[in-house]
């Protein structure tokens, strides 16, 4: 995995919106997440068209099921060319590993594996009493990424704020990607907990996965060259 880079959440209805977003970079060729909305609305075409045009894919739809299926699904998955995707640490150790088997091409080749932490939008709270989890949000934090470093995994997304304790469970090499991204001086949206993209980087994230603002600016390509200086400071 090349370490450090901005993703942007291309989280748009439908394959003409997207294109008309890249169609803006002529310089550069942004790394860019897939997540539900579009890959529903657009079927695996939609990976085929922004591959070819020279983009890495992150494809975010956060599996959840028996492991069989996982496999199985991955092993679709992996047809498709895409550089990382993800599946739920509570689906336990053997649906992350099932995920990693399925992934992996019949030359030895494979996407990075990333797992999904607890989602940011669970609180702790809504935890004990929904769940019945009577850890910490730290805890679960920590012990998911932990398993999921144990099966094999190359990393998890979590929040920016999480990034070290993720690092300090499982090691530097263990990888980080972080949504929740905001400058300084842009709206918070619906995110409760941003980072800016410098702070995220010495929090620790080793890729930053930034959405509206991006996509939502006047000038997206230069909200995403600002984005890539402050995240690698150059
Ligand atoms: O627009 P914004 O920068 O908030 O977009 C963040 C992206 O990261 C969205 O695609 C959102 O679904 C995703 N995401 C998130 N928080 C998580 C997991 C994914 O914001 N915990």
């Amino acid at each position: 995995m090349n370490k450090g880079d901005v993703i942007i959440a291309l989280d748009f209805p439908d394959a003409g919106a997207v294109y008309a977003f890249l169609d803006r970079f002529d310089e550069e060729k942004p790394y860019v997440k897939v997540g539900m909305e579009l890959f529903y609305a657009e079927g695996p075409q939609i990976l085929r068209e922004i591959k070819a045009r020279g983009h890495s894919i992150f494809l975010d739809l956060k599996l959840h099921d028996i492991p069989n299926t996982v496999l199985s699904a991955m092993r679709s998955l992996s047809r498709l060319e895409v550089d990382m995707t993800n599946v739920h640490a509570a689906g336990t150790m053997d649906m992350m590993k099932a995920a990693l088997e399925g992934l992996t091409r019949p030359d030895g080749s494979r996407a990075k594996l990333l797992a999904v932490t607890q989602l940011t939008s669970t609180s702790q709270e809504k935890m004990r009493r929904e769940l019945l989890i009577s850890a910490t949000m730290e805890e679960t934090v920590a012990h998911y990424a932990k398993n999921a470093k144990d099966a094999g995994l190359d990393g998890v997304v979590c929040s920016p704020l999480e990034a070290r304790l993720v690092k300090d469970a499982c090691g530097e090499a263990f990888q980080t990607v972080t949504p929740g991204i905001r400058f300084a001086d842009s709206a918070a949206d619906d995110q409760a907990r941003v980072m800016t993209p410098e702070k995220a980087r010495l929090g620790g994230s080793d890729f930053i996965v930034v959405g509206r603002p991006i996509t939502r600016a006047e000038d997206p390509v230069a909200m995403y060259r600002r984005c890539v200086r402050e995240f690698l400071n150059k």
